[in-house]
């Protein structure tokens, strides 16, 4: 292994992984308020000309499409849907030589609506957040009545052709704990595919305890209690989900058990904010500012460059076990998850 990151080529770290997904927050945003997430009040946006035009944020993709041997876009926020240039930042990323696949992850809402000028633009799937299939729960969870809304943008992606539809669900005690079987229940009617995910301490409000955390073995077990899982043979690769065949296949299920069975070791993940850092983990406490050096007319080998360096300092793991971890002072809905 070299001692420094290359002059050129892909973002290596010290630990041999490589980074080929992209994950890009649009906003910080998002026009729900998710209990483990966001206060009721929202939080301190960022202000308008701290984020990344839609130029700038196609440039750093483009740079690490074209410089940095990134393969995968994923378009996140807080909500990314809310972001005006969306359907065009799409059509320029999907134009990019060599094409990059993009997806989104999305709370749902409105995506009925943008679902098909989306799919012309070149998105090819949509992952979506849904917690709940009960309507009161639904309130109570993300502090607004708009669960037919998310049904209704589910719906609408898979009609337009983004497929596969992921549903991603985070488990809380006391809130929507049992639910597990009847999201399973409504993924296979629908042929979404479901994910269900340990929640991480990336609230705002710092409200995680490891204690009160829903497990993957309790999410194992409750589904196990109406359905028969079996292990996927399917190749897992860097996925943060791990798979299981339902009743036999081919419909299979998903855990994203980032607290108890981490990925780390084999992340290909590198993260750029609303307001151009670039993340090297989802719980970095280090940012590397692009915007900056963008700003102050840096080609793009200096862009590229940078964007290694900050790579190179990649922690082996997110230490959520560690006595010492700390969680990062950018909250979730500022990351993209
Ligand atoms: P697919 O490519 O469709 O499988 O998406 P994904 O699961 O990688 O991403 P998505 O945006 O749907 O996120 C699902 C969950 O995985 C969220 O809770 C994310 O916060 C979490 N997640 C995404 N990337 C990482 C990561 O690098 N590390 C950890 N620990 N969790 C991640
Ligand atoms: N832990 C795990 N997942 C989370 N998400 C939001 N907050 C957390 C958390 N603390 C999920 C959302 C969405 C995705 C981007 O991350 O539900 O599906
Ligand atoms: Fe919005 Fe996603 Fe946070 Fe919920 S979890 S408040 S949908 S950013």
């Amino acid at each position: 292994m070299s001692l420094a990151p290359g002059a050129d080529g892909v973002l290596v770290d010290r630990y041999g992984r490589v980074a080929r997904d992209l994950r890009v927050s649009l906003t910080d945003k998002c026009n729900l308020r998710c209990t483990y997430c966001m206060p009721a009040e929202g939080l301190p946006w960022l202000a308008g000309p701290e984020l990344l035009t839609d130029e700038e944020i196609v440039r750093l993709v483009r740079v690490a499409v074209e410089r940095l041997g990134v393969t995968e876009v994923r378009f996140t926020g807080g909500e990314p849907l809310i972001r005006p240039g969306l359907v065009d930042i799409v059509t320029a990323v999907a134009a990019l030589d060599p094409r990059p696949r993009v997806s989104l992850t999305t709370n749902g809402i409105g995506l009925d609506r943008l679902a098909p000028a989306l799919r012309t633009a070149g998105l090819d799937r949509v992952n979506v957040s849904l917690d709940t299939l009960d309507p009161g729960r639904f309130t109570t969870l993300t502090r607004r009545p708009r669960l037919d809304a998310v049904l209704a943008g589910l719906a609408g992606a898979a009609a337009a052709g983004l497929s596969p539809v992921k549903i991603n669900s985070v488990l809380m005690r006391g809130v929507n704990q049992d639910e597990a079987p009847a999201l399973l229940r409504f993924a296979l009617d629908h042929d979404y595919q479901l994910r269900i995910i340990e929640q991480m301490p990336l609230d705002a409000q710092h409200g995680w305890a490891r204690e009160t955390m829903v497990t993957a073995e309790e999410i194992l077990a409750s589904l196990r209690t109406a359905f028969d899982l079996s292990p996927d043979p399917a190749e897992r690769g860097a996925a943060p989900a791990e798979t299981w065949l339902v009743d036999g296949g081919p419909a299979r299920v998903g855990v994203i058990a980032s607290v108890t069975r981490p990925f780390c070791g084999d992340c290909d993940r590198t993260r750029l904010t609303a307001d151009g850092q670039v993340r090297a983990c989802l719980f970095a406490t280090e940012e590397s500012d692009l915007r900056a050096a963008l700003r102050a007319g840096a080609d793009d080998d200096e862009l590229a460059r940078r964007w290694r360096t900050a790579m190179w300092g990649k922690r082996a793991g997110h230490g959520i076990d560690d006595p010492t971890f700390l969680q990062p002072t950018r909250p979730m809905s500022a990351i993209g998850g």
